[in-house]
């Protein structure tokens, strides 16, 4: 087989058999294929898109491609949820404990923000002293003991994806839908839970813009899901507005934790126990995700899933005391307040620029491996549909100077639209997606 002729058939539109496919990843793992026959095949995938059959061999033989972390075995019934990222989306930090509160082993593994999207680890990080980069053996007897684990990615982890994702990445071939869902998939698969829970976010701070694309995506990894085994469910959220009130590193975990003690933003509640009923439900704890949702409920209101929370850090060398003092998390030592020029009712709050303005702040990365600053960001003060009156704040900025500070101010005064006329808020979710 060369890999030459594969290019060309897909090229020319054709379905690659499974052993073409086959052929490809063990390349791509073991370097006998060269990095300008992947960009070139890549390319053509972008082009002419893969089906269902390609598109699950493709994601089977890269999840293959390194060691799997096989969870089921040590864990039995660990359940795993994935987002394809936004802005201020930390349900992981609570929805994590939440379920593992419920009885329910969570084998979650998280990436670190690029672009406007943060990352879960670069979240867990801001805590002081807290470890994600365990090895195998420590994530495995981490889930066995308190059921939940907060970690980056191995290396050993679908390896094939990691090369090909960094190939795709410089050669302008990330926004095909087989290649996301099937890099996505690829590594859920390998971590070996048997229920996937997917929020695919939709709007200006997400990967998929609209609501349709994002359905198209979550279509397709759900039967990816379901051809691998695996229990899985999508559902289509909202990005249009940041996800609760909090961007940036500490300041999404301070919110997280407030969320965890039944308080904070009624958004980010609404949100994460919506996704944990579904974890619930998948994972076979409640015989529908309402019933789970209510379980979820529960462990909030008696303090279980907080003590979880804690529990966690502890385990990964976190300063537990700032489960009680939550000032001991990184806090930027420049404050300013941008106000409402009119009144009316917010009409936007703009995931996207807001996501940018906070990255500009340095709670994110323009590029892979840049660093980040945990303890600046944005705390919005109200949601798309508030009534405000001219001069109430819209957001506070943290940042680590005057002038980073005054630059984001005048960055976000283009990210809020008030108009006079009532507004509508917006939808949490759009759609659930199961076949
Ligand atoms: N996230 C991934 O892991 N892979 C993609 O291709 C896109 C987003």
């Amino acid at each position: 087989m060369r890999a030459v002729d594969i290019i060309i058939r897909k090229r020319d539109g054709a379905e690659l058999s499974a052993g073409e496919i086959d052929f490809l990843v063990q390349g791509i793992t073991d370097g006998t294929v060269p990095d300008y026959q992947i960009a070139a095949w890549a390319m053509a995938v972008l082009w002419r898109g893969m089906t269902i059959r390609e598109t699950a061999q493709l994601t089977r033989a890269m999840a293959e491609s390194g060691a799997s972390l096989d969870a089921e075995a040590w864990a039995p019934g660990a359940v795993d949820k994935h987002s394809t990222g936004g802005v201020g989306d930390k349900t992981t930090l609570v929805v994590e404990p939440i379920v593992a509160a419920c009885g329910l082993p969570v084998m979650k593994m998280s990436g670190r923000g690029l672009g406007i999207s943060g990352g879960t680890i670069d979240k867990w990080e801001s805590i002081p002293g807290f470890r994600t980069n365990l090895t195998r053996e420590e994530i495995l007897r981490q889930l066995k003991e308190i059921g939940m684990v907060a970690c980056a990615q191995t290396a050993e982890l679908a390896p094939a994806d990691g090369k090909l994702y960094a190939l795709r990445d410089v050669t302008g071939t990330i926004p095909s839908v087989p290649l996301i869902a099937s890099s996505i998939m690829s590594k859920k698969i390998a971590t070996g839970a048997r229920a996937i829970v997917l929020d695919v976010k939709a709007g200006t701070g997400a990967f998929m813009g609209t609501v349709a694309e994002a359905a198209t995506l979550a279509q397709w990894m759900v039967r990816i899901g379901k051809r691998a085994g695996r229990r899985t469910v999508a559902l289509v959220s909202g990005m249009f507005q940041p996800l609760g009130f909090a961007v940036g590193n500490a300041l999404e975990v301070r919110e997280a934790m407030a969320a965890l003690r039944g308080e904070g933003p009624a958004d980010l509640r609404e949100h994460c126990l919506t996704i944990a009923g579904y974890m619930l439900h998948l994972g076979g704890r409640t015989r529908n995700p309402r019933l789970g949702r209510a379980l979820a409920a529960e462990k909030l209101a008696d303090g279980t899933a907080f003590a979880k929370f804690r529990a966690l850090i502890r385990a990964q060398g976190g300063d537990e005391r700032i489960c009680d003092d939550p000032s001991l998390l990184p806090s930027a030592p420049c404050r300013g307040i941008l106000t409402a020029g009119k009144s009316g009712y917010l009409a936007e709050a703009h995931a996207g620029k807001i996501g940018l303005a906070s990255v500009r702040l340095g709670a994110g990365r323009a590029k892979k491996g840049d660093s980040i600053d945990p303890a600046v960001g944005i705390v919005l003060r109200g949601k798309v549909g508030d009534p405000v009156r001219k001069g109430d704040p819209l957001c506070e900025v943290h940042a680590a100077t005057e002038k980073a500070l005054a630059q984001g101010l005048s960055e976000l005064e283009d990210a809020f639209v008030i108009k006079r006329g009532k507004v509508k808020p917006l939808p949490l979710f759009y759609k659930s997606i199961t076949k």
